[in-house]
């Protein structure tokens, strides 16, 4: 049995009232999760007791902040049942996506190609491409969703692919519906026409280990914040021989091993595609995220938040005139109420101490193709309960009533 309490306990901020009287039901965990104690600890840690650069310095703190900085990027990588080698810090997921797109997209792209990319796309992966497309002169094709929840039309997507297509990039949750993406099937039938396919993990690292090596993909990314670690802090992963022979996306310090005026030797990855100084706080404390994440039992974590899922769906749908989009598979339910804004619903929850997000949520394509100028949101994480659902529902149900 999953032990919700305990886990609750792990999180600080959950604990005290948002305002007197009220708890911090907190459901925007789509947009990012709140940090466990050990995360926190992590980085005060580093800047109190020995903060420094890393890579250079010969002394003690300096050798200590460089350990820690490898250190979780060794543990990050067994996570992913993947090689350090292959694991590449980035800021976040936009930053990771950005970097394939300059780095991988610049050089193995060319006039007449093909990019597809998935309908439901945040922002962060579907923009890198369309530039890119358009600089170079090729062609972003959309993977079309289908039927009442919106899934992403794998018949369709096998019959896309042609001569010139030579990337897939998808997502493996969405943000907006929650869908989950069988990452499995989708690399494998791009593998088969000959295409590298992307991954936007963003919404997926917190929904428990993930085996890039069984999935199959050839680059996945992701942000820390997502899955209990800080913000500032995500990586890029891609398989070795993909990354050995893309080019720097940024350049500077750190990245070299050698400089002249005449030429220039760039290290091998993951170095290479690390310039200057990184966020080594926010990396120490994404490895130690990646450490909670491990720590979790994952067979009765997932049965809770699965059950937790399913009990809002049924909740939500006993609001009036509720509509819901998508499959809410993964705790995440984007929804309207009609003839209400949804920035009024969120601002009614919100008086409540209920926080959720309401808006386009960075996936305006998406928001055009539901006929919606945005959505309100909730996104479960492990911490919440059915009490909250069950209050939040509550107040749902007196939204009408503001407007009387
Ligand atoms: C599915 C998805 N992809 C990508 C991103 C971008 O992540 P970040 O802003 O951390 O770079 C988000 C953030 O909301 C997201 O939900």
């Amino acid at each position: 049995m999953f032990d919700v309490d305990r886990f609750r306990s792990y999180f600080p901020i959950l604990g005290p009232p948002v305002r007197s009287g009220e708890r911090l039901v907190y459901v925007d965990n789509a947009a990012t999760t709140q940090k466990p104690t050990g995360v926190i600890d992590s980085i005060c840690d580093f800047y109190r007791s020995y903060n420094s650069n890393v890579n250079y310095g010969m002394y003690d703190f300096a050798v200590r902040a460089t350990e820690a900085y490898e250190s979780a990027r060794l543990r990050i990588a067994q996570y992913l049942n993947v090689s350090q080698r292959e694991i590449v810090f980035t800021y976040g997921a936009t930053d990771g996506m950005n970097m394939l797109a300059t780095s991988y997209g610049k050089k193995f792209l060319a006039a007449g190609d093909e990019v597809l990319v998935g309908a439901a796309e945040h922002h962060s992966s579907y923009l890198p491409w369309k530039n890119l497309c358009s600089d170079i002169g090729a062609t972003v094709k959309i993977i079309p969703l289908r039927g009442e929840r919106y899934e992403l039309d794998t018949d369709f997507y096998r019959s896309m692919f042609g001569k010139r297509t030579k990337l897939v990039v998808i997502q493996h949750i969405g943000n907006v519906l929650g869908n989950v993406n069988d990452i499995k099937l989708l690399s494998k039938m791009a593998h088969e026409n000959g295409a590298r396919i992307v991954v936007d993990g963003a919404a997926s690292l917190a929904h428990g280990p993930i085996d890039l090596r069984d999935i199959d993909c050839d680059f996945f990314v992701t942000s820390g914040h997502k899955a209990f670690g800080p913000s500032g802090s995500g990586l890029m992963f891609g398989k070795y021989d993909l990354l050995k022979d893309m080019p720097p996306f940024r350049t500077g310090g750190r990245m070299v091993n050698e400089v002249s005026f005449e030429n220039v030797a760039y290290k091998l990855p993951p170095e290479r595609f690390e310039a200057g100084t990184p966020d080594i706080a926010a990396v120490i404390g994404f490895g130690e995220s990646i450490k909670f994440l491990s720590e979790i039992k994952w067979s009765s974590a997932k049965q809770y938040l699965a059950n937790l899922s399913r009990y809002c769906r049924c909740r939500l749908l006993e609001v009036e005139d509720l509509v819901l989009y998508g499959s809410g598979e993964a705790g995440i339910f984007s929804f309207n109420i009609l003839n209400i804004h949804c920035h009024d619903v969120a601002t009614i929850l919100a008086k409540h101490g209920i926080a959720i997000r309401a808006g386009h949520h960075c996936a305006q394509p998406l928001m055009n193709l539901l006929g919606a100028i945005g959505t309100a949101r909730i996104s479960l994480c492990l911490y919440n309960t059915t009490e909250e659902v069950d209050f939040l529902v509550d107040i749902l149900k007196t939204c009408k009533d503001y407007f009387g």
